[in-house]
């Protein structure tokens, strides 16, 4: 059989947001003016942003990345028989580089999908789009550009055939609980019949190993977190001393979850520019900068029950290092 060239398998455009979604200025208006300082996760993957993350995967304390690839691997033909996707929709996408194992699991089925990445970092997907066209002769590649955030209802998939969501690396584990709640809902709403959700969470485990996978001795982690600093200098006509921050990593047992910050080690003013303003920063004070839940076997099964989903395969990895989960309509 002939498949098109890859370039024509290739397509992509953006999404409408379904709800306003604040912008930079607005969220570090309402952010960083005044402490508690705080700023949303998705500023980090601007293109350097972005290779970090994928440095950060490489490095030998951030097993999330690995243990998830190595479920995928193991149980990609699995996962592809259960679900049959005609649609493969995957949020916050980044490189595709572990939904690969899929595709190659599609490869061995002889089971051909049209696959929709969706990502706020719209080079890092198309780079993508481009390579898994070229290596896939038979996917079509349709690359959706926005901002989750906005929500899900200007996804606008063909009505017929069967859908697979798919949200890995634990993702949903850096919203905020309720969020990530509404956000399952969403993705529940998208679904239909015998279409599945592929849903990769990391899990509670002891606090030395996830301190660790987010404060790397190479220091990736750290360049990763400043990084956000050196977006809003650019973006906003800022002048944060980047070198100034120190990256700092703590888990927070009671909420279940790592908080990245940055900690000013000095006392200093920044001028932010687009917004006509000044602040002033102690010697100490700390900008909060990610939310990373770990999740349970119990909070797992609640988050989809109050989401209309119910578990219909869990493979775990490890001593219960990392869940990825099939999930479907509860009723
Ligand atoms: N799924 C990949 C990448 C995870 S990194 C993996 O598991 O390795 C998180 C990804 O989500 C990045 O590619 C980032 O650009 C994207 N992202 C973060 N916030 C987003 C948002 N609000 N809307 C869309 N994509 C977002
Ligand atoms: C994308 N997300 C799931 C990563 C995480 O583990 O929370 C982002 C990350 N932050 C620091 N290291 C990796």
């Amino acid at each position: 059989m002939r498949f098109p060239e890859s370039a024509a398998r290739l397509a992509s455009t953006r999404v409408m947001p379904a709800r306003p979604v604040p912008s930079l200025v607005d969220d570090v208006r309402a952010g960083l003016l005044s402490p508690p300082r705080r700023l949303p996760p998705k500023y980090f993957y601007d293109d350097h942003g972005s290779r970090l993350f994928e440095a950060i995967c490489e490095t030998p304390e951030y097993y999330p990345s690995r243990a998830e690839a190595a479920l995928l691997a193991e149980h990609g033909v699995d996962i592809i028989e259960a679900t049959r996707p005609e649609h493969l929709l995957e949020l916050g996408s980044g490189s595709s580089r572990k939904t690969r194992h899929l595709f190659d699991a599609c490869d061995r089925l002889g089971a051909a999908c049209t696959y929709w990445p969706f990502d706020v970092s719209a080079q890092m997907m198309l780079d993508a789009g481009t390579a898994l066209a070229d290596d896939y002769p038979w996917l079509d590649v349709h690359a959706l550009i926005g901002d989750y955030t906005g929500g899900l209802a200007g996804v606008s998939l063909p009505e017929a055939g069967r859908r697979l969501i798919v949200f890995l690396g634990g993702t949903l584990g850096n919203f905020e609980p309720a969020d990530a709640q509404a956000m399952l809902e969403e993705i529940a709403a998208l679904m239909r019949g015998d279409d599945a959700l592929l849903l990769g969470l990391d899990r509670v485990k002891d606090r030395g190993r996830l301190e660790a996978a987010y404060d790397d001795a190479q220091g990736i982690t750290a360049e990763f977190n400043r990084n956000v600093l050196s977006v809003l200098n650019r973006e906003l006509d800022a002048d944060f001393p980047v070198a100034d921050y120190r990256h700092r990593a703590v888990f927070d047992a009671e909420h279940a979850r790592i908080e990245m910050r940055l900690v000013a080690e000095r006392g200093h003013r920044v001028s932010l520019g687009a917004l006509d303003e000044t602040i002033a920063i102690d010697a100490g004070e700390e900008i909060v900068t990610e939310f990373s839940h770990k999740f349970t076997p119990a909070s797992i099964q609640r988050l989809l029950a109050r989401a209309g989903l119910k578990l219909d395969a869990h493979f775990e990895a490890g001593d219960g290092d990392y869940s990825l989960l099939i999930a479907r309509r509860a009723a």
